[in-house]
């Protein structure tokens, strides 16, 4: 499915750090640390194009050659991530701003405005270049275009990307009326009359406007989009059958990657878990189950990872032994195929020169390298699950829309979209069911069951497919603050959940009255019904018009109210039943996980573990169970009947019984 043939096991590879004389030695070693792939010339672009226009390819010729005799296929970037010092100097207008007005200085990388022409011309010029003269190099297996597209800079609020926003702008409303209706100008005074006045959203003396805000998010992910397409469309005119593919960088807030996916061959991921916190687990599981749901569930590639310690948190632990390990095959696990690593060796200069690399300052003779030459060699007897897919019953609903306006000023409270829907997932991981993410909109027909967490944002559309869930005979779970607004952010009136009548409130039987955040700390309990247990964050008033309140506020502003109820479908109607649950605030982890087991029974889905097990996984793909304790104590687990014992921080897999 990703076109390989093995788990590719690989780095990247940053030869222009080196003399020449390391070259040899690195593809010797690579071969011993049992590698198969290098990403190379992520930023060479300065070398490779010392002055406008004077190429030196001589360089990479010789080492792509290297690679290429010592059996390491290689993954071409465009080198177009960090441009080169003239280029500023040249077009000091292609240089990012920040929202307060301050232009970024080059010293770094990524040191150029998305909309910005002449990083766009020089840019394209090279990767045309290297396409023409790599496109049939018998080492190259894919192309890796620029590198974590937004990561340093995403919005940028120069001339120019205003420029391009208005273009956007017109682009997607057509006249000015329609704009100053979708973004409600009547209020504050912010009629515009004609689109050269408009502007980006760059600091201001209050509240911006929302729906521009959310409008500058878009443009902002569909400007680097746009710059992607572009350098993919030109490596497709001279290599055809190579996949392409770019970095994307697991749950990452600035760019939407359901609208990225389409345009990778295959889905790559950078994720860096940090090993001092107990519960990255969770996101480094779900990251994994997202790049998967990305490629439609097909296999993608870890492009980076480190190997232990990075250099760019506060304090840089160390991955503990057998956790690099774990987090390997924790990726391959849920789709992965390929395990790759920031970087092959680890610099002696520059900003990167604390940060973890395959072959350490102390050389082979280490534990990193020792342990990940163990990787490569366990990795190349997995071949069996190369090509496979992970089959899940349960989606999440992830939408970028939610996040970006979700966390935006002067709502009822700040909120971590990202913390919230982890909170969610959790439930399921703890008992070991594996869980797909899915977008907004997107047909729900291959899932027993759609959980929907703070689905702020959603079109009309988008909720009736969530509420079709239900009718179906499925299972459906809403949570608070869902279907709230359009996607111009204009409320839904009449009881949210898609407004007045709606599909999703006729599903649920519940419209909501009003909301009341609670102070972040405060708990209160739910009683009064089949589920029992604390909730955090949220209390809401819910009309309840047809359904049964499973549990009722028992204190705080909404005390006496309901917070669960579920109504059911189709029970007597000759179809399956189904059933539609509201959640009228954040349950705590031992409620989500009482509630996790109700919504499985309702689904008809069984779970692996019997009962919450954190800090252990299982997942099964391509015939294979994977089992990981992400904890530092030795686990005991027991799934239908077999029962596993796994070290600190073991993972172990094996064939399932059929
Ligand atoms: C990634 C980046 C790599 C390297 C790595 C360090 O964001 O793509 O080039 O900087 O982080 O963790």
């Amino acid at each position: 499915m990703s076109g390989f043939s093995s788990i590719r096991f690989g780095a990247d590879y940053n030869p222009e750090q080196w003399p020449k004389a390391v070259w040899d030695e690195d593809v010797r070693l690579m071969r011993g640390a049992h590698m198969t792939s290098a990403t190379v010339g992520v930023f060479s672009w300065a070398k490779l194009e010392p002055r406008p226009g004077e190429y030196n390819f001589e360089w990479l010729d010789e080492v792509l050659d290297k690679l290429h005799e010592g059996g390491i296929r290689v993954i071409l970037a465009t080198a177009t991530a960090s441009p080169p010092a003239w280029l500023a100097r040249l077009h000091p207008e292609s240089l990012p701003v920040k929202e307060d007005g301050t232009r970024l200085n080059f010293g770094s990388r990524q040191h150029f405005s998305p909309s910005s022409s002449a990083y766009r011309t020089y840019a394209m010029r090279l990767v045309h270049q290297i396409a023409a003269r790599y496109h049939s190099h018998p080492a190259l297996e894919a192309w890796h275009i620029n590198n974590e597209y937004g990561c340093h800079v995403s919005h940028s609020y120069d001339d120019e990307s205003a420029a391009a926003f208005r273009a956007w702008l017109t682009e997607r409303y057509g006249t000015i009326e329609a704009l100053n209706e979708a973004w409600g100008t009547a209020f504050w005074s912010q009629a515009y009359s004609e689109f050269a006045e408009v502007g980006v959203p760059a600091q201001a003396p209050a509240h911006r406007n929302p729906a521009q805000l959310l409008d500058f998010n878009r443009f902002s992910s569909d400007a680097l989009l746009a710059l992607h397409r572009e350098e993919a469309g030109i490596v497709r005119e001279y290599s055809q059958g190579v996949p392409i593919t770019t970095n994307f960088m697991g749950f990452f807030p600035r760019v939407d990657y359901w609208r990225w996916a389409e345009h990778v061959d295959v889905v790559s991921d950078d994720a860096y878990p940090d090993p001092a916190d107990p519960d990255s687990y969770v996101l480094l599981s779900a990251e994994r189950d997202l790049m998967r749901s990305l490629g439609g569930g097909k296999p993608w590639l870890l492009m980076e990872q480190a190997p232990s310690a990075v250099n760019w948190r506060d304090r840089n632990m160390p991955k503990a032994p057998g956790m690099n390990r774990l987090h390997s095959l924790n990726a391959v696990a849920r789709g992965a195929d390929a395990v790759c690593y920031f970087q092959w060796r680890q610099s002696v200069a520059g900003a990167e020169k604390f940060h973890s690399a395959m072959l350490p300052h102390f050389g082979t003779e280490s534990r990193i390298h020792r342990e990940v030459q163990d990787l490569g060699r366990e990795l190349a007897g997995l071949d069996a699950v190369v090509g496979t897919e992970v089959k899940a019953q349960v989606a999440i609903v992830l939408d970028w829309d939610s996040w970006w306006a979700i966390e935006q000023e002067a709502v009822p409270a700040s909120r971590d979209y990202l913390e919230t829907v982890l909170a969610w997932y959790a439930g399921f991981l703890r008992r070991g069911v594996e869980v797909d993410f899915t977008r907004a909109g997107a047909s729900t027909a291959g899932y027993q069951l759609v959980v929907v967490p703070v689905l702020h944002v959603a079109s009309t559309a988008a909720l009736d497919e969530l509420a079709s869930v239900a009718t179906r005979g499925n299972t459906l779970v809403v949570s608070y603050q869902s279907g709230v607004l359009d996607p111009q952010l204009h409320a839904y009136t009449g009881g949210y959940l898609g407004g007045v009548g709606s599909a999703l409130q006729q599903a649920l039987g519940v419209a909501v009255e009003e909301v009341a955040p609670l102070a972040s700390a405060e708990t209160v309990t739910l009683l009064d019904g089949s589920i029992q247990g604390a909730a955090t964050d949220w209390q809401e008033r819910v009309e309840v018009r047809d359904a049964e309140v499973l549990a009722s506020f028992d204190d705080g502003f909404a005390a006496g109210q309901p917070a669960i109820t579920r109504r059911e479908h189709g029970a007597n109607s000759g179809i399956a039943p189904g059933a539609a649950w509201y959640v009228g605030t954040q349950p705590t982890a031992p409620l989500m996980d009482a509630l996790v087991e109700r919504w499985l029974a309702d689904a008809g889905i069984s779970a692996a573990f019997a009962a919450p097990e954190p800090g252990v996984e299982t997942i099964v793909r391509g015939g294979f169970r994977f089992t990981g304790n992400h904890t530092a104590e030795p686990r005991t687990v027991t799934i239908a009947g077999k029962t596993w014992e796994l070290e600190p921080y073991g993972a172990h897999y094996e064939p399932i019984a059929t």
